[in-house]
């Protein structure tokens, strides 16, 4: 592998000075669901890898105010403060207010004033698309320290007297701060972000009954709550994802074992676990916390890269694989190399 090549053209790279993030201290176990819903503890468990999620305790608890904690531990982690940063971009799809932004809001509350801010939609592949976007931010000189925060209330646009998306999702942020290196070669050296909208009725939030996919109609949906095809998602999820790993592998000409830590957004550990059979990951280095904290959109990667770097799985010496998928439909990767 040619890191130099890889990022030729660059004149700076990128690293990780902090990391961060925040989760509800609320469990909703799969018993807690059974009782209000038909379903069980063995059902979920054995379709989904879930055990339990963290909810929300609303309104003391929200996007805001996780968002909030994940940054600040991100930069207590780096060892800065707000005013060091020159911008604030934040995941998410449960923001409480479409203007400000809630990075906007973010921004005021640690002090980076006047750093920019800006949200990103992109729902769970939010984190690693904000990732994309501050690297190559930094790269060109735009920027020299970038926070990002990827962070979803899901709680808040679940409509829990349906099963087919309560038992799957949680609340979390995870959030890292990214600054300037004099190593090209340091950052993310290659890196994808796609959509394809076409299928975008698969997995949406409709807030008016004119936004409701046609074929949906007779689904008694609750407007403002999450609305998924859990079996188009679930063919979609597992192609896109393989796909996504093969070719950061290959156009970073990586082996699957040259790759230091895989972090894979957690929607279902049935869709990691066959792409870690497929592919043949070392599964070892493929981090799964979905037992504990269910699918929390936007916040699952940063969630899991802030917890293996805190708990020392991430092998520094070798490139990470980042790699996510989600409503939209979109799916975003990239391979970093500390
Ligand atoms: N508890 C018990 N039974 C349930 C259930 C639940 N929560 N949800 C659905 N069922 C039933 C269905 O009614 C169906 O019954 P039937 O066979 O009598 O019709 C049966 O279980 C199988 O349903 P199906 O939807 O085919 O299940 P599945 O194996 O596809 O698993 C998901 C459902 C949601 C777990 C799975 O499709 C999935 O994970 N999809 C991807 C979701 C995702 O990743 N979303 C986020 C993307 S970022």
């Amino acid at each position: 592998m040619n890191h130099a090549a890889l990022t030729a053209g660059f004149a700076r790279g990128v690293r990780i000075a902090g990391t961060g993030s925040a989760v509800p201290d609320g469990i909703l176990t799969n018993d807690d669901l059974a009782r209000m819903v038909d379903t069980s503890d063995e059902w979920i468990q054995q379709r989904t890898g879930i055990k339990e999620r963290r909810i929300c305790d609303k309104p003391r608890e929200g996007t805001l105010t996780l968002s909030r904690l994940a940054v600040q531990r991100a930069l207590e982690d780096a060892g800065l403060d707000g005013s060091s940063l020159d911008l604030v971009i934040v995941a998410s799809v449960t923001g409480e207010m479409a203007c400000p932004s809630l990075a906007c809001r973010i921004a005021g509350e640690i002090g980076a004033t006047p750093a920019g801010a800006f949200d990103v939609v992109a729902a769970c592949s939010g984190f690693v698309y904000a990732m994309n976007l501050a690297d190559s931010l930094i790269r060109v000189g735009r920027a020299n320290r970038i926070a990002i925060v990827g962070c979803d209330c899901m709680s808040s646009i679940i409509d829990y007297d349906d099963r087919s998306v309560s038992i799957l999702f949680g609340d979390a942020a995870g959030s890292a701060i990214l600054e300037a290196d004099d190593d090209p070669t340091k950052g993310s050296i290659y890196q994808t972000m796609e959509a394809d909208g076409s299928g975008w009725q698969a997995l949406y939030i409709p807030r008016r009954e004119n936004e409701i996919a046609p074929g949906d109609e007779e689904n008694p949906i609750r407007l403002g709550c999450l609305r998924m095809n859990g079996r188009e998602v679930y063919k979609f999820a597992v192609t896109r994802f393989q796909r996504a790993i093969k070719d950061g592998l290959e156009k970073s000409g990586l082996a699957p074992d040259e790759v230091g830590a895989y972090i894979c957004h957690q929607s279902n550990a049935r869709i990691i676990e066959s792409a870690v059979e497929k592919l043949g990951l070392p599964s070892e280095k493929v981090f799964v916390n979905i037992d504990k904290f269910g699918n929390s959109s936007a916040g699952s990667v940063g969630l899991c890269l802030d917890q293996m770097r805190k708990s020392g799985r991430i092998d520094e010496s070798k490139p990470t694989m980042l790699v996510a998928f989600g409503g939209g439909m979109t799916w975003a990767s990239s391979v970093w190399r500390h």
